[in-house]
């Protein structure tokens, strides 16, 4: 890790918490905070088993969360926000990216929206918020992925203007121990900064 990451603070921090109205009830969003945790194990463990598969680590383990709020919260190298509605995590959505790769300029976008809280456009606004973490951290891509079958997902991405880059067979391997194919999605969010500098916006 280098000064500057350490140093750098969260994109966007002024923006949170806001509001988001779903359905009568108000939706907080967040950024991702160490009070978090509990709430966000729950959450975590009462997804459909499928909806972990994006994951690159399984996210239902109280380890894989002790690291991510490490990443997240303590090192401040993963930008992640969380959507909470009484006191309980609904939705969250992590933006990875590694300056020390040779993909310092590519960050890979994870949302995932508990299943009763769907259909709402939540999942929409934690990516339009990731898309604006990509932009203030200056990434020019981004990618997503999912397993094929997840229609609604590639539905959602592709209505933000991602696009179908490569398709991974047999990629990740469920507990059951079946195996499914992965689309990986991608976006140029370049263009978009380049878009909104042209048309005198800030990005
Ligand atoms: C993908 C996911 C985050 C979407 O969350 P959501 O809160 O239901 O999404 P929204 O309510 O904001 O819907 C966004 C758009 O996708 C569309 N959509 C959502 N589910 C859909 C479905 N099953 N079929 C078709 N379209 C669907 C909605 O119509 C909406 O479009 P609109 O705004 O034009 O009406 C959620 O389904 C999820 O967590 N899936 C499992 C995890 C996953 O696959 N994550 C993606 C990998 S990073």
């Amino acid at each position: 890790m280098n000064s500057k990451q350490a140093d750098a603070p969260a994109p966007d921090a002024r923006r949170y918490p806001r509001s988001f109205e779903a359905e009568g009830k108000t939706v907080e969003i967040d950024e991702l905070r160490a009070a978090d945790e509990a709430a966000l194990l729950a959450f975590a463990q009462a997804l459909p088993a499928h909806d972990l598969l994006f994951t690159y680590r399984d996210i239902s383990q109280p380890r894989v969360i002790k690291a991510w709020l490490r990443e997240a919260v303590e090192r401040r190298r993963m930008p992640s926000l969380v959507a909470r509605l009484d006191g309980q995590v609904i939705g969250c959505s992590a933006l990875i990216h590694d300056d020390l790769s040779w993909s310092p300029h590519v960050g890979e976008l994870r949302v995932v929206v508990g299943p009763q809280a769907r259909g709402l456009g939540l999942g929409r606004q934690l990516v339009q918020d990731s898309f604006a973490q990509a932009l203030a951290l200056g990434l020019e891509k981004l990618t997503a992925q999912m397993t094929t079958d997840q229609r609604g997902s590639i539905s959602m991405f592709e209505s933000l203007g991602f696009r179908p880059e490569a398709l991974l067979a047999g990629h990740v391997r469920g507990r059951d121990g079946a195996k499914h194919d992965v689309v990986v999605l991608s976006h140029d969010v370049a263009e978009v900064a380049a878009r909104l500098t042209a048309y005198g916006v800030g990005a």
